[in-house]
């Protein structure tokens, strides 16, 4: 699959992507170089050959930094043990061709996808910090802070699900849960690390309002709902499996499991939830297969981690824990998975975008077709649905998904953080240039999309 249209670079120096390669990128390096460094401080009883070994990775990183600020060639990606390193070599190695192999003048999607792989490989190729998440304290970190939310919907939660019997047909009190449900879901996406360099914790807390009015308010700010059309599908399906190809850990994981607990607590929908988490620290924020039971883990013991008791928190960690082990819930990956090694969802952390998914990842495709739903959730799930590429914002999304489409029910929650847009209609589109101009990055505008 070749794409039709250029992809978003930073050679444009008025797009995200050039703010994100000047700016955010070498900040999120300087956190990982943090990170390490702090982890050797804090381990008391480390030997000098771990804190060595840390060195080694700090200095590898301040290398990368270095590289990415003076325009450089990016290398190959030397390392043991992700399967997809391959694949980023042979990318590169065309790219070298057409002379986009520089920090400034990759595609955007390509080059950050390979900064994370690299970053990897420092942690891959070390001796003591191959399971380590340079991540870890900053997902839980935010989703402490994200306690008001988390208290609200856990006590909505456990009101809307306690002596509920799953129902067998629809009613229109279904739909406008439901409905309620996938905005609630799509705003938990405002909860990106990866951006809080940008968005002051404040706009976060913000958009993570969960109330009747915030969620009134915020359903002016999809400005592409596609809910229609998944209801009218959605609404007769009995039974079977949705799968959500996750986005981010904490607040935006609770998000996930909520929506998730309602679809087959109150909906006859699906019985069973399947979640697809990354293979490697991504992202920043991403799902990693052990942030699933972590974050129950801070549920039930809710006094310790978020200060404060709260009986419905720990209740829904008790009933998602009884869910998980009925396998109610499913993670595609085990909690206990050792980072970088070879599994079906090594996709996710390669730079394809989903269109090439039939080509690079069969199989992936032939399961999802036995799914009744695969929610994509957040940006950079967006990103790759569409290419990355600078579309004109009114062309349909069917058209952006290419050989994608139509190969299964498919729907995107995405909060709106990156130059890619599809799927408006023209007077939209020409008011939100207008009005908002920064309305494709700023977080605060989302869209809903929906393929079948
Ligand atoms: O930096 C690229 C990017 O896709 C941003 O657009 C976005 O802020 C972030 O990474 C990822 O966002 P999300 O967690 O919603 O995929
Ligand atoms: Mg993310």
């Amino acid at each position: 699959y070749t794409l039709p249209v250029p992809q978003t670079s930073p050679k444009d120096k008025n797009s995200f992507a050039y703010a994100s390669v000047v700016r955010r990128w070498p900040s999120i390096i300087t956190n990982v170089i943090d990170a390490v460094y702090q982890s050797n401080a804090l381990d008391k009883d480390a030997s000098a050959e771990k804190l060595d070994d840390g060195k080694a990775i700090i200095q590898s990183l301040s290398k990368l930094r270095h590289e990415m600020g003076r325009d450089q060639a990016l290398p190959p990606i030397t390392d043991n043990d992700a399967a997809s390193v391959n694949t980023y070599n042979a990318q590169l190695a065309e790219l070298e061709k057409a002379g986009d192999n520089t920090w400034f003048t990759a595609p955007w999607l390509y080059a950050e996808c390979y900064m994370y792989t690299r970053i990897r490989s420092y942690f891959s190729n070390s001796k003591f910090f191959q399971q380590f998440d340079p991540f870890k304290k900053s997902k839980d970190d935010t989703f402490k802070s994200s306690k008001v939310s988390v208290f609200q919907l856990a006590k909505a939660q456990e009101q809307l699900i306690s002596g509920t019997t799953k129902p067998t047909h629809v009613d229109d009190s279904i739909e406008i849960m439901f409905l309620e449900m996938l905005q609630m879901c799509l705003w938990g996406n405002a909860t990106d690390l990866s951006l809080l360099v940008d968005l002051d914790y404040a706009d976060v807390q913000k958009l993570q309002a969960v109330g009747k009015k915030a969620l009134e308010e915020s359903f002016q700010k999809i400005i592409r709902n596609d809910i229609p059309q998944l209801w009218k599908y959605i609404s007769t399906k009995r039974g079977g499996r949705i799968d959500f190809v996750l986005d981010n850990a904490g607040y935006e994981l609770f998000t996930d499991f909520i929506l998730a607990d309602y679809i087959v607590n109150c909906t006859p929908f699906a019985d069973s939830i399947v979640f697809h988490p990354k293979t490697i620290p991504w992202f920043v924020s991403d799902v990693l297969p052990a942030d699933a039971p972590a974050l129950l883990e801070q549920l039930l013991d809710a006094k310790a981690f978020f200060g404060e008791e709260c009986a419905e928190v720990v209740a829904l960690g008790q009933r998602w824990s009884k869910m998980f082990e009925q396998g109610v819930f499913k993670m595609s990956l085990p909690a206990d998975y050792k980072l970088g090694s070879p599994s079906p969802s090594d996709f996710w952390c390669t730079a394809y975008s989903y269109p090439q998914m039939p080509e690079q990842a069969p199989e992936l495709v032939s399961d999802f077709k036995q799914s009744n739903l695969v929610i994509f959730k957040g940006d950079l799930n967006y990103r790759k649905l569409t290419s990355d590429a600078l579309w004109d914002p009114t062309t349909p999304f069917q058209t952006a998904l290419g050989p994608l489409a139509g190969q299964f029910p498919l729907l995107s929650l995405r909060t709106n953080k990156a130059d890619v847009i599809v799927g408006l209609e023209k007077e939209v589109a020409e008011r939100m240039e207008k009005d908002h101009p920064d309305y494709r990055i700023s977080g605060k505008f989302a869209v809903v999309s929906f393929d079948m």
